[in-house]
């Protein structure tokens, strides 16, 4: 048994549910966008309180949560289960599935089946995929299908191999240039956001008047319409290396062991539980049990009895 989870309240005074217009208004308006990742029901818990606009269930859950090298492995019944679990604990911002690596790709009818798994079994409100070239067509498709898609151009993990790695992208006035097309045709296709991953400030900055949609940038400097984190890299839960594009805002990690080292500690000195974590019973009802186990029958019993 743990503590029942908290379903998210509904005040009277609380935030208006993030819709696309709003996310389109609020780049007109010049409002920075604060979007995160969530993987389960606690964390959505988090990031609902804290006032985000914007949550994706990314694939870097497969490293976050689940413990793998990249996010390659993770598959769309993962997804659909962090998905879920993240949807239980949201009420106002708007919900993005991270249509892992596998699951778009291979044709267009593969795109909008996966993408409406996110919708239909997950409760999510638009998708997110990587890539220009192909992944133009998924998104045309996913949009015509009436699924509200989030691009995602630079460094694309899924695809880091073939980028020579975890490294920033569009560091070339060649590469660069493909950047902006792949955004452009992402753009063109009815994409309703699109997210910039580990390019030059200055690239996105010489972008930015020429993207009609919110773009949300995560190394990609100041002038994006907003940021997005991971929510484990932002708030310290896992540790090792993190990209040059991170800040973290608390050391959970460290505050986690710290609690449970202390639990460690007081069960070994009988510190824990102490009175306050007891049940009481009646006295009365103490001695007639202490009577049933004194009983001289109860001692006799064979296990053949049991
Ligand atoms: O999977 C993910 O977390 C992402 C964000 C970093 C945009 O794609």
């Amino acid at each position: 048994m743990s503590s029942a989870p908290r379903v998210p309240s509904t005040p009277p005074d609380e935030r208006p549910r993030i819709t696309l217009p709003r996310l389109a208004e609020m780049k007109e308006l010049g409002e920075p966008i604060a979007m995160v990742t969530a993987y389960d029901f606690p964390s959505a818990q988090v990031v609902e309180e804290a006032g985000v606009d914007l949550v994706l269930v990314g694939d870097s859950g497969a490293m976050t949560v689940l413990g793998h090298e990249s996010t390659v492995p993770v598959g769309m019944d993962e997804m659909l289960m962090l998905a879920a679990a993240v949807r239980r604990g949201l009420r106002t911002p708007l919900l993005a599935g991270d249509l892992p690596f596998g699951s778009y790709e291979g044709s267009n009818e593969q795109a909008i089946a996966n993408a409406q798994r996110f919708v239909k079994e997950a409760g999510c409100e638009a998708v997110k995929l990587e890539r220009g070239g192909a992944s133009v067509d998924r998104a045309r498709a996913i949009v015509r299908a009436g699924i509200p898609v989030m691009g995602h151009v630079g460094l694309t993990p899924q695809t880091a191999t073939a980028l020579g790695g975890y490294k920033a992208q569009g560091r070339t006035g060649e590469r660069a240039s493909q950047i902006a097309e792949d955004a452009f045709a992402l753009q063109a296709v009815g994409c309703f956001a699109i997210v910039f991953e580990a390019v030059p400030a200055a690239v996105a900055e010489a972008l930015m008047p020429r993207m009609e949609i919110p773009v949300i940038g995560i190394g990609a400097g100041g002038a994006t319409d907003g940021q997005v984190l991971v929510f484990h890299d932002l708030l310290g839960i896992n540790t090792g290396h993190t990209a040059r594009f991170v800040k973290r805002y608390a050391a959970v990690h460290d505050a986690m062991v710290a609690g449970v080292s202390e639990y460690v500690a007081e069960v070994r000195s009988h510190r824990f539980p102490n009175p306050d974590h007891e049940y009481s019973i009646d006295p009365a009802e103490l001695s007639a049990f202490a009577d049933y186990l004194d009983q001289d029958t109860l001692a006799a019993k064979t296990p053949w009895d049991w």
